[in-house]
């Protein structure tokens, strides 16, 4: 299994600021970037596009950038994430017609792929494309907002989803995302995830202006996750 990584949700940070948001959230040892994109049409809420990925890049932000699109069509905007410098780029299987040319076109395009499903998407949608995947998201929550509580029924999927992961013997990140807190987390590693989405667990649980805070909860959850292992 991969190392187990935190990958905080910007959508709960400040915007008015997120380069230095994101800095402080890295140094405090996060490792994933988790970047939500949202266009009010897959999910009722509008986000962020390939500017605002381009311009972390340059304001120096160098760790992986994975970027959950929660959009409809998906095909038009994967080479722009590419080029706006994405390190993974997922998507959900009900947002492309063409499930298979969508997992090789984000290859193409030079990024890691990734299928993300929602709470009462079957995982069945992998039966044919488990080598075109890099990363496998289960939502925890429905998306298009955070703050929402962890879906239990996550857990049992997650479990299938680490079979699904360990008979293939192929090299695919577990990802959860949705609802995950300092204590949640342990029990969710312990389903078979290893790379936890945390938005307002992290973003929210302090004031905006203390950032020395996120070394507190980044640290708390991986204390967790030490005793998951
Ligand atoms: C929801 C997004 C999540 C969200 C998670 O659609 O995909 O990444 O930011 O937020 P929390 O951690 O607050 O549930
Ligand atoms: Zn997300």
């Amino acid at each position: 299994m991969a190392e187990y990584a935190i990958a905080p949700s910007i959508l709960s940070a400040n915007f008015a600021r997120l380069g230095e948001e994101v800095d402080n959230v890295l140094k405090s040892g996060a490792e994933i970037v988790h970047f939500d994109v949202m266009d009010n049409h897959y999910v009722p809420n509008l986000t962020i596009g390939p500017l605002v990925c381009d311009a972390l890049r340059s304001h120096g932000v160098t760790a992986p950038i994975d970027v959950h699109l929660m959009v409809k069509p998906v095909d038009r905007i994967i080479p722009d994430f590419a080029k706006a410098g994405a390190t993974y780029i997922t998507f959900h299987p009900d947002a492309s017609d063409h499930v298979d040319r969508s997992l090789q076109l984000i290859r193409e395009s030079g990024c890691k792929s990734g299928l993300v499903f929602n709470p009462a998407t079957s995982l069945s949608h992998l039966d044919y494309v488990m080598d075109k995947v890099d990363m496998i998201l289960l939502m925890s929550v429905n998306p298009g907002f955070g703050g929402q509580s962890f879906i239990p029924s996550t857990l049992g999927k997650l479990k299938q989803a680490r079979k699904m992961i360990d008979d293939s013997g192929l090299d695919i990140r577990l990802e959860v995302d949705g609802g995950v807190k300092v204590n949640n987390i342990r029990e969710i590693a312990a389903a078979g995830a290893d790379t936890f989405v945390a938005g307002s667990a992290i973003f929210g649980a302090v004031g905006k202006d203390d950032a020395n805070d996120y070394d507190t909860v980044v640290g708390a959850m991986k204390a967790e996750l030490a005793q998951a292992k």
